[in-house]
């Protein structure tokens, strides 16, 4: 994106401290939703990514992700594929845990939605650590799909995501708007 809707993305997202714990910077992405213009911008810069990439279907990663993917989904003429947290999909899934701070979590798809035809652009919110965003990458490619781009809103660079996706990213573009 331009250097002028980067600026007015940013200035959309609201930083505030101390949430959901002391010492934390959240990124509050709420104001950017409640403007039909930059909402509008920013779907129009996903989808635009979705075509570029050669996309097939679009995946978004629970919940924050949805918002964002499953617009850009239609703009771009595109199934939506959600990736949900564990226990939230009713039918066959393939699931993929990943380690947190404390603890792990676990991420799911249904094995139907995707096929070894499939070039996936997945989408979420926020790259903060990585490891939301390396599960959904083995999800997808046990799905038997192609990962075909990774998209996010805002990169937290400091958390070191990138360096962590590194691997497992290989040639896939990830992009922060
Ligand atoms: C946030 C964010 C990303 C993930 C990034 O989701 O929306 O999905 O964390 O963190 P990571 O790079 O360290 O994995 P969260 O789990 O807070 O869920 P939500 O979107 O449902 O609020």
């Amino acid at each position: 994106v331009s250097a002028e809707v980067r600026e007015m993305l940013l200035s959309r997202i609201r930083d505030v401290a101390d949430y959901p714990l002391e010492g934390v910077m959240f990124k509050d992405i709420t104001p950017l939703l409640a403007d039909h213009e930059a909402f509008s911008v920013l779907t129009d810069s996903l989808a635009r990514i979705c075509t570029e990439r050669g996309a097939t279907k679009v995946i978004g990663l629970e919940a924050r992700g949805f918002i964002l993917a499953a617009p850009a989904a239609v703009r771009a003429g595109l199934g939506f594929v959600p990736v949900r947290k564990a226990g939230k999909l009713p039918g066959a899934t393939l699931a993929q845990s990943y380690e947190l701070e404390y603890g792990t979590a676990e991420i799911e798809v249904h094995a139907e939605d995707l096929t070894a035809e499939d070039r996936v652009l997945i989408i979420d919110d926020v790259l903060a650590t990585g490891g939301t965003a390396e599960a959904s990458l083995q999800l997808v490619r046990r799905a038997g799909a192609q990962v075909a781009g990774f998209a996010v809103l805002l990169e937290i660079g400091f958390l070191g995501g990138r360096e962590r996706l590194t691997p497992a990213l290989g040639d896939v573009p990830l992009e922060a708007l």
